[in-house]
């Protein structure tokens, strides 16, 4: 039978074992192997049958004793393991909320596509269409139809690009004039529409010259059109694109396509600026177009996107447009 000292002596081994696990699977182990079924104090409690009545209740209070004990101290050992998990749990999964995202960027729009945007909302807002063509274009279209015959002196102050073959007879266009060409060859009077768009020139890339570049060009064909209705929709679009106070003047010029021909300027902060060309379409153009000229008649427009961008937000360096830094883009409140 068991002694008491044999069951103190399993007590403390019991106690020990349960004290020094660390964590709650070596807890578990400890109580399967000191208080399981099989643990010393397991079978000393089935042993009791075997003894005579007086031993039973002696030894069975010594066991009961132990073993009160020992769930006693495994109750405490269990709390204090649990406490340290859930801290060490707390702390290995903390979410550091102040932790950068990683964050994909959606982009926004340039600022050129901003304006470009505008422009088209103000005309189609008055019943314009908008007309796009080839960047690629039929030297007929960029030049001949516009009155510049091959040997016409406006036609090689243009800096092309010409494309090869050079019997393809096809330039990157020089202006989205020939917008108004093919705007006419497919439609009828009356005809508003504007034409925005990117041009090509062989520039070298400086502060006010961009190869590449933009434009947006008018065309209004209708009966009775006239240099007022020119004026005063250059009225119109300057104060939509400078603010209420801009005015707008008209200086006598020659474009092969118009007849008459001018510039137009613009009053901005104080000062005039050169805006774009513009004039009555050239009844030659019209007539080479199909238009009959004893009914209708047409003004034009074109002026320069990134100038226009550069007036309206005093950019010194036309350089900055295009580039496509996003701190530029970001200047203009565009969120990426
Ligand atoms: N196409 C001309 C250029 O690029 C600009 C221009 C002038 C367009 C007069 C027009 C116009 O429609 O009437 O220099």
């Amino acid at each position: 039978m068991t002694s008491a000292l044999e069951l103190n002596r399993w007590v403390s081994e019991a106690l020990s074992a349960i004290e020094s696990a660390g964590d709650m699977e070596a807890l578990k182990s400890a109580r399967i192997t000191h208080v399981g079924d099989k643990s010393p104090v397991a079978l000393a409690s089935r042993g009791l049958g075997a003894l005579t009545s007086e031993e039973r209740a002696a030894a069975g209070k010594l066991i009961g004793e132990a073993k009160t004990k020992i769930a006693a101290v495994i109750a405490e050992r269990t709390s204090i393991l649990e406490a340290e998990r859930d801290a060490r749990v707390l702390l290995e999964e903390v979410v550091d909320i102040s932790l950068p995202t990683r964050r994909t960027p959606r982009g926004g729009l340039h600022p050129l596509t901003l304006l470009r945007n505008e422009i088209c909302d103000y005309f189609i807002a008055q019943g314009y269409g908008v007309a796009e063509g080839p960047e690629l274009e039929a030297e007929w279209l960029n030049f001949d139809a516009l009155n510049m015959p091959p040997d016409h002196p406006a036609r090689s102050m243009q800096d092309t690009f010409f494309i090869e073959p050079l019997e393809s007879k096809l330039v990157l266009r020089t202006h989205t004039s020939p917008v108004q060409i093919r705007t006419m060859l497919e439609n009828e009077p009356p005809i508003y529409v504007i034409c925005p768009g990117r041009t090509f020139r062989a520039d070298e890339l400086d502060a006010t010259h961009t190869p590449v570049f933009s434009q947006v060009e008018g065309l209004v064909v209708d009966r009775g059109i006239t240099m007022a209705h020119l004026k005063g929709t250059l009225d119109q679009f300057a104060r939509r694109m400078f603010g209420d106070e801009a005015i707008t003047r008209l200086r006598p010029s020659f474009f092969p396509f118009t007849e008459p021909s001018a510039e137009v300027d613009v009053f901005f902060n104080d000062r005039w600026i050169e805006w774009g060309g513009c004039g009555m379409v050239n009844p030659r153009v019209l007539a080479a177009c199909g238009v009959d000229t004893e009914i209708f008649s047409g003004f034009a427009f074109g002026m320069g996107l990134e100038r226009t961008l550069m007036v309206r937000h005093d950019l010194s360096d036309m350089r900055d447009i295009v580039e496509g830094d996003i701190r530029f883009t970001q200047h203009f409140g565009v969120s990426l």
